[in-house]
């Protein structure tokens, strides 16, 4: 494996921005291929199977595209495929359920989180088996919500409801839950509206997936030697400009590398 392949970086559409903006920071010499598959989202109301697919088609694109390492950016499908690609491929792969849970543990002094993120996450109980793995006296409440990851692909701010969605979904939580979890990699781009609502402790998986990632690709003696900044380049399934509008607000850049692929 050469230390100056790519880390391919995915999700169900421009939600993994929001690990990708972590990695960035952490990895700035790494070169990366974003991959956002808006024209298959969401994934949080498709069947196990068919995120799977999805999945598959997505490592074999990075497969050829010389990747060392990936970041699955998406509770979504890191739920539903982590196991079934790290069976059938043989370089590291990261999802954010392990670092969110983890985060969470230590953000939580009431032993109890409530996480936020799709039907399929919160039905498949990803976060709290992987909670009640590292901590079983933790109580998790899960929120799927399905409204928001179609939100916030096309544009938040132009949805008058958005307050009223939103606090339906948080009031949920008993008021015991003191933390938390943004369980989508889509809500850390509306997080400032969901403090407004909850006031207590939000986590974020994203930096410490980022962290995750630097540990393992130092371990394996995989970090990129180049002192230069690295490239990023951006591959979508759907609509490029829908998703630009979106990603660059997000990161603080412009996008220029970006290009269409097959959905
Ligand atoms: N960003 C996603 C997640 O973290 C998926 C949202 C969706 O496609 O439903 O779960």
């Amino acid at each position: 494996m050469n230390n100056n392949f790519n880390i391919g970086v995915f999700d169900s559409g421009v939600g993994g921005t929001t690990v990708l903006k972590e990695i960035i920071n952490a990895l700035p010499n790494e070169n990366i291929l974003y991959y956002g598959d808006n024209g298959n989202a969401p994934y949080g109301e498709r069947t196990l199977e068919d995120i799977q697919r999805l999945c598959l088609k997505i490592m074999e694109f990075f497969k050829v595209n010389n990747c060392k390492a990936v970041v699955i950016a998406c509770n979504t499908a890191t739920a539903a495929s982590l196991e079934i690609i790290n069976e059938k491929y043989n370089i590291p792969v990261i999802g954010v359920i392990n670092p969110g849970a983890k985060s969470a543990i230590k953000a939580s002094k009431s032993r109890n989180i409530g996480v936020l993120s799709t039907p399929f996450t919160a039905k498949s109980n990803a976060y709290a088996n992987a909670i009640k793995k590292l901590d079983d006296s933790i109580t998790v409440y899960q929120e799927g919500c399905s409204e928001l990851c179609p939100m916030i692909e096309n544009s938040w701010e132009t949805y008058e409801n958005r307050e009223e969605i939103l606090k339906n979904h948080i009031s949920t939580f008993p008021e015991t839950v003191d933390t938390v979890v943004l369980g989508c990699t889509h809500y850390p781009i509306i997080r400032e509206d969901i403090a407004k609502l909850f006031t207590k402790t939000i986590v974020d998986p994203a930096k410490e997936t980022a962290i995750e990632l630097q540990k393992t690709l130092e371990k394996l003696n995989l970090l990129n030697s180049s002192t230069e900044k690295g490239k990023i380049d951006f591959f979508v399934s759907g609509e490029i400009e829908k998703f630009k509008k979106v990603a660059e607000k997000f990161l603080g850049f412009k996008i220029d590398n970006i290009y269409q692929v097959d959905k």
